[in-house]
């Protein structure tokens, strides 16, 4: 399944360039959002208007194409999506790619982008023996460039060999196997996050600053590992990322529901803020002013979900993680909890003000495990997420 994955698909100019129009269809059939760029080559096989009804995106077109800039920028496209593909890849292609030309729209891309690359190359099959091209190709293996095909047969020239383009179905199977090759491939792993929202009555309701940074950043870098990551949410004032099954909910009861739900998985990792309490009988209606004064809120506890799923005698994901803010004694406080929750291992940071993590973009964590305490260097929220995500990659494979 390529569910959520974002492909940029470079469309050089080949007659292999119709079967591009099928791949379009194929990657988009198994979830991948596809965005088309097609170069002046390619647009003399294939129409635009093609291109962009299939994919069901604008097509790119032109470097200075100033529309484009205003709406989306050379780089910041280059660098939307988690794959770049380019079919047909055209020896012009490739040997701009090799030195590094950037005087079109695909070459700039390709020089530009930060994310991997495969390319399906297509061409004539002198064209493709050429040591030129031999070169090329040697050239952006090295730099770390995929590829796929070309396959050998007759060719639309006239010719036999090899520079035939790579069947669509071949090329989706190599954009599945790139995704699936992280340590967290076959894997599913929930992840909890963002804040709760406990109605008082239609109208309002208590909830807490809990933004889903961290829970964001831990599911994408779950994701990029390969995992399939099932992101319960809260109402979060970050986006939910790309490439995961994002499961909204607003209160604690929804957020436990939809936690088990998703049971079994191999592990649970619960960074939301969920509340402590909910209001015990929410009004159906709005709450008025009264004479009578102020209406009094009556509280339910909530069910800890963490605990909970850590004491699952059937069914509990062979690893269970829980978060700990902290404002003082962090280890002593955190290494109870994670005695008192069940749960496997805490992460657990100093949110006590003058640290500044709180709200920040660097976190410091201490992750306690059943071995004892380890205090982590100060790094990015980012940072810690990856670091946390091989983690538990590691102990999932330790695991069997
Ligand atoms: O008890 P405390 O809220 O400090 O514990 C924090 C950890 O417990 C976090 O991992 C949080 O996601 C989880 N938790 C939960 N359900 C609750 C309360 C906390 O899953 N009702």
């Amino acid at each position: 399944m390529l569910r959520g994955k974002r492909i940029l698909l470079i469309i050089g100019g080949g007659i292999a360039a119709y079967k591009s129009l099928d791949l379009i269809r194929r990657l988009s059939e198994r979830g991948a959002t596809v965005t088309p760029v097609l170069t002046r080559g390619g647009e003399q096989f294939v129409t635009p208007l093609s291109v962009s009804a299939l994919a069901g995106s604008k097509v790119y077109r032109d470097l200075f194409d100033l529309t484009d800039e205003a709406e989306m920028g050379h780089i910041q496209l280059s660098r939307s999506a988690d794959l770049v593909l380019v079919a047909p890849a055209t020896a012009d292609l490739m040997a701009k790619m090799a030195q590094g030309l950037a005087g079109d729209l695909a070459s700039t891309l390709l020089l530009a982008t930060d994310t991997p690359v495969i390319l399906a190359p297509a061409m004539n099959v002198r064209m493709w023996e050429h040591p030129a091209t031999q070169r090329n190709r040697a050239t952006l293996a090295a730099d770390g460039i995929g590829f796929v095909g070309p396959d050998d047969g007759s060719m639309a020239c006239g010719e036999f060999g090899p520079g035939r383009m790579a069947e669509p179905m071949a090329i989706v199977a190599a954009t599945e196997a790139h995704f699936a090759a992280g340590p967290l491939a076959g894997k599913r792993i929930i992840v909890t996050s963002g804040p709760t929202h406990e109605p008082i009555d239609p109208v309002r309701y208590i909830a807490n600053r809990s933004s889903g940074a961290q829970g964001t950043a831990l599911a994408s870098a779950l994701r990029d590992l390969g995992a399939e990551v099932i992101f319960v949410t809260g109402p979060a004032s970050v986006a939910a990322p790309d490439g995961v099954t994002v499961v909204p909910v607003e209160t604690a009861l929804q957020m436990k529901d939809a936690v088990m739900a998703a049971l079994p998985t191999d592990a649970a990792v619960f960074a939301a803020a969920v509340a402590d309490w909910r209001v015990a009988s929410a009004s159906d209606r709005k709450l008025k002013k009264t004479r009578d004064g102020m209406p009094a809120l009556e509280f339910a506890e909530n069910p800890d979900i963490l605990a909970t799923v850590s004491r699952l005698d059937n069914g509990r994901p062979s690893l269970v993680v829980g978060f700990a803010a902290e404002t003082d004694d962090v280890v002593a406080h955190a290494t109870a909890k994670r005695l008192r929750k069940g749960c496997d291992w805490i992460v657990a940071n100093d949110v006590s003000p003058a640290t500044g993590i709180m709200g920040g973009t660097e976190n410091a964590v201490t992750l306690i495990t059943e071995n004892g305490a380890e205090d982590w260097p100060r790094m990015s929220k980012a940072d810690v997420s990856e670091k946390i995500a091989a983690r538990i990659a590691k102990a999932l494979s330790d695991d069997g």
